[in-house]
């Protein structure tokens, strides 16, 4: 590989599912690393198998079905990423990462251990000499297991850079080829960071047979600035998450940092695999998925990113669009408002523009697309790309379903109570009717789901918007939810250990509002449901012994 090439290491399963809130089911997963494979991205780590059911088979099913080129192609050449699966520096951990992710075609272990004195001393309760040894020997075992090994000293931003020389050095000796630097809490300044990059690049043995990654986060906002700076001081892989999303303030973007390198060409000379047009798509996918809405002035992929306002910019784009605009928006992918399809458009113009927006519909699932695309197009005269992702993304949010809505009906307004009544088609194909008065129609029909399905839960947030102009623009809801009374098993996290409450987030869209908000709670609560009932299968799955 060229020395001017930058792989990009996507971790948005991974660290960026780590985000309060944001969880995924295997699904979803599964569609956002399809997403990130169209993206050219080099590796996707796909979770952390160890943590919980989901993981582990999201995981397992990445590395199946991204991580290997499409059934009947057997081109040698065809580009599919590596499949990553995380684990902690314990026999029981890598185990797990490689149950996960061997039968994918590139698999890699990404292996970790803290090296500041802080995590040494009151985390680990660990000396240095035993952090080596540790490193040395689960390097070796996951080497054992698999040739690509990724070895991360966490928090190296807070470690002493000679000790960092020796950890990574060892680590290299025993078969680590990517070596990543973590700024795990997002202290360091870029001049800091690119100078420590720059220490380990001259410093460490072994280090001319070894990638050096960046993994920066974003406590201080400098996430990208110092994985940028890193990059210059000769880190060849970035890690990153698509919207900046990951643990507290998130990790570095990915369209940050890559449209960085390809908008400041001249001042980096560097490259990467990605192709920029599908930034925008997978940004929402992720929102949508996670339930994270992307902050409005958000760089490269926020509502606002391409908007001018102000009355001397929007006459200066009228004169020259390079006045006030360093990027066109369609290197994003951004041609939100184009009219695509019709009333009259059949299903195979629908297959092939699904298709050019990057969704390969077939069979069953092209079907109900079609029929809810001619659904829509009776209540809406002009479909847009914008109306397809959300109709793709409303339907792939209730692939799982266990409850699905039949039927609702609102009474709201100044006078009476708000009332919805709600008919839902159960698991055991029977219909569930019933009705709930509330604050409001959304209120009233989530009480009336509730007495439903039976999960007790809290809703942590509800977010709604429009997906385009006018006045039939369909509605766009994200819930985030969860489970009441521990019925479902907790997440640890990789880094600390401690285990936290899941939640659940839903997607729904429809040109009704109030329907796209019961559609989004049950595509949570269906989740919920579902988590519960994979969490006995895991153990069962990670019990199995472990193929070479
Ligand atoms: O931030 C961090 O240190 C991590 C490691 C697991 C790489 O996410
Ligand atoms: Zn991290």
């Amino acid at each position: 590989m060229n020395n001017n090439y930058v792989r990009i290491f996507d971790t948005t399963l991974r660290d960026g599912e780590q985000s309060p809130g944001a969880t995924l089911t295997s699904v979803e997963k599964l569609e956002i690393a399809r997403g990130l494979a169209r993206l050219g991205v080099d590796i996707i780590e796909a979770g952390f198998p160890a943590a919980s059911p989901d993981d582990f088979e999201g995981v397992r099913r990445i590395a199946v079905e991204v991580g290997n080129p499409p059934e009947g192609v057997d081109d040698p050449d065809y580009r599919v990423p590596t499949i990553c699966g995380l684990a902690r520096a314990t026999q029981k951990d890598i185990d797990a990462a490689w149950g996960a992710i061997q039968s994918a075609k590139k698999p890699r272990i990404h292996t970790f251990l803290a090296t500041s004195p802080i995590h040494m001393q009151y985390k680990l309760r660990m000396d240095p000499e035993e952090v080596v040894d540790q490193v040395r020997e689960m390097v070796a075992y996951a080497k054992s297991l698999c040739d690509d090994v990724e070895f991360s000293p966490e928090d190296a931003g807070r470690s002493d850079p000679e000790f960092l020389y020796l950890v990574l050095g060892e680590a290299i000796k025993a078969g680590a080829t990517t070596l990543n630097i973590p700024d795990t809490v997002g202290y360091t300044t870029p001049e800091e960071f690119g100078a420590l990059i720059a220490g380990i690049v001259e410093h460490t043995p072994g280090i001319e047979n070894a990638v050096v990654s960046v993994h920066c986060h974003d406590d201080l906002g400098l996430a990208t600035a110092n994985a940028l700076a890193g990059i210059q001081a000769g880190a060849r892989q970035a890690e990153v998450t698509m919207n900046g999303i990951g643990e507290r303030a998130g990790n570095t973007s990915l369209e940050e940092v890559v449209m960085a390198l390809k908008t400041r060409q001249p001042v980096y000379n560097l490259e990467t695999g990605i192709d920029t047009t599908q930034i925008t798509r997978i940004s929402r996918m992720v929102s949508n998925y996670t339930g994270m809405p992307v902050q409005p002035n958000k760089a490269i992929v926020g509502a606002n990113a391409f908007a001018h306002e102000a009355g001397i910019h929007q006459d200066g784009m009228l004169k020259n669009n390079s006045t006030y605009e360093i990027m066109k928006p369609e290197t994003v992918g951004l041609h939100r408002s184009r009219l695509v399809l019709g009333k009259h458009s059949g299903r195979h113009a629908l297959r092939v523009r699904l298709e050019e927006l990057g969704y390969g519909l077939e069979g069953e699932e092209l079907d109900r697309a079609f029929q809810s695309f001619k659904e829509l197009a009776d209540k809406k005269k002009t479909i847009t790309d914008a109306d397809l992702e959300a109709l793709v993304e409303d339907l792939m949010d209730r692939v799982s379903e266990i409850y699905s809505l039949d039927g609702l009906q609102v009474a709201c307004g100044t006078i009476g109570l708000p009332t919805a009544t709600v008919r839902l088609l159960g698991p055991d194909g029977e219909l569930h009717i019933q009705a709930a008065i509330g604050t409001g129609p959304v209120d009233a029909a989530y009480k009336a789901v509730d007495e439903i399905v039976k999960v007790p839960n809290t809703l942590l947030e509800f977010n709604i918007h429009a997906v385009t102009e006018g006045i039939d623009a369909m509605g766009e809801v994200t819930v985030r939810l969860k489970a009441k009374n521990g019925s479902v098993p907790r997440r640890t996290s990789p880094q600390s250990g401690r285990t936290r409450a899941r939640t659940f987030g839903g997607y729904g869209a429809d040109t009704d509002i109030i329907t796209a908000s019961v559609k989004a709670y049950l595509a949570a609560v269906n989740k919920l449901l579902a988590a519960r009932e994979r969490s006995e299968v895991f153990e069962a799955v990670i019990s199995q012994p472990i193929a070479n």
